[in-house]
């Protein structure tokens, strides 16, 4: 037997199985489910706003979703136009065993990616999670400069008056 300290290290049982390497691609109708599963969770925290099975599949074009070898879903966004000058970053929520790991931040290059080839001069969201889009090139600004949104959700939000979301912009061209 080994002097205790040479021995390894114990290494910690994990948690859940391991998650099989994801890929980030559009959203197609067999991860409805997926997608469904991550935002009911996340809503029911109040990290993200609910979004209806219905609402999902008639928006899946603007979905993207990061999955893994056996195709669960474990990050998802979408790109929600409001107007030919700006769309909003809606229902981003990424499973609690892959954060951390970049994937919030692959979902939304996605989405950036798909908003250019679109010509949408503006992608805006209202978060909590403001490092992480400051992170992905994003800049604070005012959510008075989203009118639709605020008029759309704001306002029949019950914390419309202790607000504690920021917005934050990403300018897509000049
Ligand atoms: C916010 C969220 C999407 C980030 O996804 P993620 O995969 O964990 O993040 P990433 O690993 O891609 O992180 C990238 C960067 O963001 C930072 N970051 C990650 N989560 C963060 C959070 N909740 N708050 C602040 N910063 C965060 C990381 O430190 C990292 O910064 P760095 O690149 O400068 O080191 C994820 O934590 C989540 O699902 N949160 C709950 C839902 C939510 O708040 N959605 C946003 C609604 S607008």
């Amino acid at each position: 037997m080994l002097p205790a300290h040479t021995q390894p290290p114990l290494l910690p049982l994990p948690a859940h199985p391991p998650v099989l390497p994801i890929g980030v691609r559009r959203a197609e109708m067999v991860d409805i489910e997926g997608i469904v599963h991550l935002v009911k969770v996340h809503a029911h925290r109040g990290d993200v706003l609910p979004r209806s099975l219905r609402d999902i599949e008639h928006t899946l074009n603007d979905w993207f979703v990061a999955v893994d070898q056996t195709g669960e879903v474990f990050a998802c966004v979408s790109l929600l136009p409001y107007s030919d000058r700006y769309a909003e970053v809606r229902s981003l929520a990424v499973d609690d065993r892959v954060k951390g790991q970049g994937y919030g931040q692959a979902v939304v290059a996605q989405l950036i990616a798909i908003a250019r080839e679109r010509q949408i001069p503006v992608v805006f969201a209202l978060t909590r999670a403001v490092q992480f889009f400051l992170s992905a090139g994003f800049s604070i600004t005012d959510k008075e400069h989203y009118p639709e949104k605020v008029f759309k959700d704001c306002s029949i939000c019950p914390l419309l008056q202790n607000c504690d979301e920021v917005a934050v912009e990403l300018k897509l061209t000049s």
